[in-house]
């Protein structure tokens, strides 16, 4: 999950990711015609120094693809609400979350194309594995999907598939938020009893983070591996690379990657301009590549097309959409995902934890007293402001960042229901939700932080060891 700036600038107003690909259909290989829409025709003037940086700065266009599958294009053409509603348009990409309020998740599913993660799938889900959906999937935290049926068809059939997720290594300790996908990754590998590929991008944050050197990368990557591991993921299964030390083994997959993706498709799908550097537009192949199980001949064993299920913040869906554009022509399968939301920063508003915003983030290096003060100084939240009013009147649970937390946290489905129900009549008050937040995460950062510690550097080693998996 990335670990970038929450930006919440009042000047978004465009639209450069927001590709049709609309029913579950990828960006189309040529584009016959791209339409810039009413952006202003210049570019920003200054190169931007650092990836969300140039995120903020790149100039908005709208690009329409009307590609080879005509009936598959998406709805989204100048003219629809997507970009007439140009005022202050939300904008999720894998370098800024950007929104007013609020993320339109619904707006997500639409723009991206990608399937609802309803009841429906869920029920078959518990159906076939026999185990009680986890919390993510129960409360919408995962909403989204790629052919996650196909991934069930499988299973379904005894056959087999691996799971891929990663990490770009910009900051020494992990906060709550990034935890997210590897919990959720770490529970589907014990349902699935599947292996497991993860990718650290010290490469990526190298290129994108003007201010990392190479080698800070690198470390970081070593030192996320740590916090990584302590989820629990079953060492004779998992694989944990970065990309600076695994790439030779990649990298035949990600030239045949690279030819078939055109600098203009690169660019429509992440933006780039003229003053990037050309390191980051050829990034996008190697975050592609551990989709394909022919990157893993050692680990995977030899598989040259085993299906893959990613879990991953919405954010990362761009590069998968390139990788699934791209899967057909090189005669592989297309990844299946599964997308979260965004654990929201304790000062709330709807976008994503800040790494670098200390008060905003709970890290897995915090203290007790540390959780309790920020938890107490700066959860938002949507309770009256007198004790009276409160009482009369109830909390508003739709901004209440302590009350969203735990629905994120706290396993009990009751005792949830339960807080929600008393907060939003009166009976409790925010200290009173404050206090169950804070008993639930100072035992889940005490817990990590004990398993963390038993993460030695021979047992990192381990886990990086180039070996085959057992599955
Ligand atoms: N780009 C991601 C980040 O900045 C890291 C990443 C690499 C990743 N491969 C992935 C995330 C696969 C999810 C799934 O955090």
């Amino acid at each position: 999950m990335s670990n970038l700036k929450l930006n919440l600038s009042k000047t978004a107003r465009f639209e450069v990711f927001s590709i049709p690909d609309d029913k579950n259909v990828e960006m189309p290989t040529t584009p016959k015609r791209i339409e810039t829409g009413s952006a202003p025709a210049s570019r920003p003037t200054k190169t931007p120094s650092t990836a969300s940086d140039r995120a903020k700065d790149i100039a908005p266009v709208t690009l329409n693809y009307v590609g080879a599958d005509e009936e598959e294009v998406a709805s989204t053409k100048p003219g629809d609400s997507a970009t007439v509603d140009a005022k202050k348009e939300q904008v999720v990409d894998p370098w800024s979350v950007e929104s007013e309020g609020a993320i339109d998740y619904e707006k997500l599913i639409q723009q991206f194309g990608t399937q609802r993660l309803d009841k429906n799938i869920i029920e078959r889900f518990e159906k076939l594995t026999g185990k009680k959906a986890h919390r993510f999937l129960r409360r919408g935290i995962f909403f989204s999907h790629r052919d996650l049926s196909m991934i069930l068809d499988l299973y379904e059939k005894g056959k087999k598939f691996y799971l891929y997720t990663g990490r770009g290594p910009s900051s020494e300790a992990l906060h709550l938020g990034h935890t997210i996908p590897f919990h959720f990754t770490k529970w589907l590998q014990d349902v699935f009893d599947c292996p497991l590929v993860i990718q650290l991008t010290d490469d990526e944050k190298f290129l994108f983070k003007q201010e990392l050197q190479l080698e800070e990368c690198n470390r970081l990557a070593y030192e996320n591996a740590k916090d990584i591991i302590a989820c629990g993921f079953d060492l004779k299964k998992t694989f944990i690379f970065t990309n600076l030390d695994y790439i030779h083994h990649m990298y035949p997959t990600i030239l045949k990657i690279q030819k078939l993706t055109t600098y203009n498709q690169a660019r429509a799908i992440f933006g780039f301009t003229g003053s990037d550097n050309i390191g980051k537009s050829a990034f996008p192949a190697v975050q592609a590549c551990p989709s394909f199980s022919q990157a893993f001949k050692i680990p995977l064993r030899g598989e040259k097309n085993m299906p893959c299920l990613i879990p991953c913040a919405i954010d990362q869906d761009a590069y998968f959409r390139m990788t699934r554009d791209v899967a057909p022509r090189l005669q592989c399968n297309k990844p299946a995902l599964v997308h979260s939301k965004f654990f929201p920063p304790l000062q709330g508003r709807g976008g994503k934890m800040s790494g670098s915003a200390a008060n905003s983030a709970v890290f897995l290096t915090d203290t007790p007293k540390q959780i309790k003060d920020k938890i107490n100084k700066h959860a938002f939240s949507g309770g009256q402001d007198t004790l009276e009013k409160q009482r009369a009147l109830g909390a508003n649970l739709d901004v209440d960042v302590s009350y969203e937390w735990l629905t994120f946290f706290m396993e009990d489905d009751d005792r949830l229901a339960e807080i929600g129900r008393d907060y939003a009549s009166g009976a409790m008050l925010t200290g009173d939700v404050k206090k169950e937040l804070i008993g639930v995460l100072q035992t889940m950062v005490a817990d990590h932080q004990v398993r963390r510690k038993e993460v030695t550097d021979d047992v990192v080693k381990a886990y990086m060891a180039v070996r085959p998996l057992e599955f």
